[in-house]
Parts: structure tokens; C-alpha cells; sequence
């Protein structure tokens, strides 16, 4: 029996209908993933009735024996799976998370670097229409021109001049791996902090598929619903010395309750990250990406840095008139393919419109998909992309797309409620 069908209709009727979508579309968004039945259970439990300020053992609020059991767990598994000295599970979202750590090292107005969002980089990375943006100094570094890859000689030049604070690494539409040693080298040669933020790689980190900056870097953030593929939310961790002033600074600085709930299904998705099937499962995603890449590349397309070594590639449409990212997205869609705008390197279109697409394989691979349906998959964009404007032709695809979907069957059981 469903409680919301009969309590509430209508977002029941959503429920459905989104679960239907996820089924039966091609989820290339590359920040997007399907968690297991196990981590959604634990986050739609009844830890959400619970409040909780403070940390396990020190709350302002009684009976918080059993939520405690989930966010001892939920920290220790985390530092087992990243090997990091300190992690606090609290931070909402990732915004949160790079949120806490600003205000935990820097005050109003001082000086940061961060990689431009037009070259990867996240709102929360100084963007000016973000908080980051608002209250510190952000200076925004780009890849180089040519090669689309940071210039790490670049970087220092730049550190030199600003002479930042902190400097930010990480970015949510980089294909490249990102080098930490080199970036601590820069942070060291200026007196700066290393914050990397790792929310979109946290799934290859953990299993040894991109080098790690935890060993190097002051602080590293993460969102825990990418690659990692747990519930949507946030973490921090960092070197022991600065536990006590960023958990102080998450609760009671920047948060209240913690959302015990999610931090219970935190705790869940990092003992599945800690499986062998889960290393696996990180390298299969990078196998699909690397074979999707080359398969857009033999079909002409043109990607930023030239590839991937990652989860994630962007198509780049700059050379290709009249056809924006926008358009493609759009296009896509109706074939049932979803994929997100991208801004691409120095983009000469507004955010809004782009000259790129952003291709990620998390969900698919989840799914079930191997690198052997990646051709496959490259057809169906590529017939979208060139029928974009006969929506007959892109409605026959999306038939052929939910077909090819149905194979890889998701989230049975909530079909049929
Ligand atoms: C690199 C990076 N950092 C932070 C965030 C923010 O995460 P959230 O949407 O959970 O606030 C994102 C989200 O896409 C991201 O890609």
C-alpha cells in the first residue's frame, strides 16, 4: 500500500512520473547518479524526525543515542575510505561544504584563486553571482588556450601577483585528471591554503582511479551524490589541526540541525564505496567515458582537452554554425537523452546558451551499460544532434532509446507501487 498515493495524489503521480522518466531515458548527466535501494531506504527513514545539533556524544538534544551510531559510522568510514585525518558529515550540500571551509580560513574580502567557471569551474569557486563571488576577492585561473589543460606555470605566475589567501582546485566540467602535487607546490610558494574540492571525482579518489590531494591538500570537500553515489549532501574533510575550528564552523557557524537522516544514508553509501564491486563499478564508469569519448570523436566532434581521463567529457560545438549547446540539450531531450549545457573553454555564448554539451557516464554505469554499448549510445546523440530540428525523427529515437533502457531495468520494485 503507498501512504502518498492516498495522503497526496498529485506528488505521488510526480513520484511516478519521474521514476518512469529515470527508467526509461539515457541519464548522461555526469553530476547525477541512481543510489541503491539500501541508501535510499536509510535516507527516506525515520533519523529525519531527529534533531541532533552538535556531534556525536556533545549535543544540545536529548536521545541522540541511536543517530550517533550513524554519524560515528558515517565519519569512520569516510576516513577509512579517503584516509583522512578528520571529516565532518554534516554540511547539507557541497555548497556548504566549500561554505564552511571559506569561513573557517578566510575573513571578508581576502584573496582567493579559483578555476573559472567558464573552464570548469563551480559557482562556488568565486563565481560573482555566488556568495564566494560576493563577500572574498576571487581571482578566476582558465586552462591554457590550446590544450585546455591547466598551465601550471601559469597558476604560480598568477599565485605570485595575487599572492591568495587560499587557493581552490577541483572543478564540475574538468575531463582531465587535476596534478595536487603540483598545485600544493603553487600554495606553498605563495603561503596560501590548499582547499580541493573533489565532489565530482570523490568515487575515482576513493578507489585509487585519480590521485588522491588528501595527503597534500589543507582541506578537501566533496558532494556525496556523484560518483561516490550516496544521498544528496556535502562533506569536509581536513588535517587534524583544523578539526576543532571547521566543525565549529559548520555547526553552530554556517548550519543548524544535521540532516540525520541523510547522514545515515551517508554512512551507507561508504561502506558500499568500500566493496571491491565498487572499485569495479569507478572503473567501469571511466572505461564507458573513455569509449563514449572515442566513439563521439570517430563520429567528428570535437572535445575539450581532447578527451577524458575521468567520468566526464564536454562536446565542443564552437566550430559547428548555428548549433549551441543550448539547442543540443534541447534536442537531446526529445530524443531521451539527458545531458546538461556546458559552457566550454573561453566560451563566446552566455551560460545560458553555451557551445557545449556535458557527457558523463555515473548513471548509465550503474545501470548495467559496459563500454561495448558506448557506439551504441554515440549513434543515438549523434542522429539527435543532426535531426535536431525534425521531431519526428527525434521522437523515433527516443522510442529506440527508452527500448535500449529497458534492458538495463532500474528501480523495479518502485514501478509497480
Ligand atoms: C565541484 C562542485 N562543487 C560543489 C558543488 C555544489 O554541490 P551542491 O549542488 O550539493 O551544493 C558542485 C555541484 O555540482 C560541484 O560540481
Amino acid at each position: 500500500m503507498s501512504y502518498l498515493k492516498q495522503v497526496d495524489p498529485e506528488i505521488y503521480d510526480a513520484i511516478i512520473k519521474e521514476t518512469e522518466r529515470q527508467a526509461t531515458k539515457l541519464e548522461l548527466i555526469a553530476s547525477e547518479n541512481f543510489v541503491s535501494e539500501a541508501v535510499m531506504e536509510a535516507a527516506g527513514g525515520v533519523m529525519t524526525n531527529k534533531y541532533a545539533e552538535g556531534y556525536p556524544g556533545k549535543r544540545y538534544y536529548g536521545g541522540c543515542e541511536y543517530v550517533d551510531v550513524a554519524e560515528d559510522l558515517a565519519r569512520d568510514r569516510a576516513k577509512q575510505l579517503f584516509g583522512c585525518e578528520h571529516a565532518n558529515v554534516q554540511p547539507h550540500a557541497g555548497s556548504q561544504a566549500n561554505m564552511a571551509v571559506y569561513f573557517t580560513v578566510l575573513k571578508p574580502g581576502d584573496k582567493v584563486m579559483g578555476l573559472d567557471l567558464s573552464c570548469g569551474g563551480h559557482l562556488t569557486h568565486g563565481h560573482p553571482i555566488n556568495f564566494s563571488g560576493f563577500l572574498f576577492e576571487f581571482h578566476g585561473y582558465t586552462v591554457d588556450r590550446q590544450t585546455e589543460v591547466i598551465d601550471y606555470d601559469q597558476l604560480l605566475k598568477m599565485a605570485q601577483e595575487i599572492q591568495p589567501k587560499l587557493i581552490v582546485a577541483g572543478a564540475s566540467a574538468y575531463p582531465r585528471f587535476l596534478d595536487f602535487e603540483k598545485i600544493r607546490k603553487v600554495c606553498d610558494a605563495v603561503g596560501a591554503y590548499m582547499m580541493v574540492d573533489i565532489a565530482h571525482i570523490a568515487g575515482l579518489v576513493a578507489t585509487g582511479l585519480h590521485p588522491s590531494p588528501v595527503p597534500m591538500a589543507d582541506f578537501v570537500t566533496t558532494t556525496t551524490h556523484k560518483t561516490l553515489r550516496g544521498p544528496r549532501g556535502g562533506m569536509v574533510m581536513c588535517k587534524e589541526k583544523y578539526a576543532a575550528d571547521l566543525d565549529r564552523m559548520v555547526m553552530p557557524g554556517i548550519q543548524g540541525g544535521p540532516l540525520m537522516h541523510i547522514i545515515a544514508a551517508k554512512a551507507v553509501a561508504f561502506k558500499e564505496a568500500l566493496t571491491p564491486q565498487f572499485k569495479e563499478y569507478q572503473e567501469t564508469i571511466v572505461a564507458n567515458a573513455v569509449r563514449l569519448a572515442d566513439s563521439m570523436k570517430e563520429k567528428g566532434y570535437r572535445l575539450v582537452a581532447g578527451g577524458t581521463d575521468t567520468h566526464l567529457f564536454l562536446v565542443n560545438f564552437v566550430d559547428i554554425p548555428k548549433v549551441t549547446g543550448k539547442k543540443v540539450e534541447i534536442a537531446l531531450d526529445k530524443a531521451g537523452i539527458t545531458v546538461n549545457k556546458n559552457t566550454v573553454p573561453f566560451d563566446p555564448e552566455k551560460p545560458f546558451v553555451t557551445s557545449g554539451i556535458r557527457i558523463g557516464t555515473p548513471a548509465i554505469t550503474t545501470r548495467g551499460m559496459k563500454p561495448e554499448h558506448m557506439p551504441i549510445i554515440a549513434d543515438f546523440i549523434d542522429r539527435a544532434i543532426k535531426n535536431r530540428l525534425d521531431d519526428e525523427a527525434l521522437e523515433k529515437i527516443r522510442l529506440e532509446v527508452a527500448a535500449f533502457c529497458n534492458k538495463f531495468p532500474l528501480y523495479q520494485e518502485r514501478m509497480e507501487v
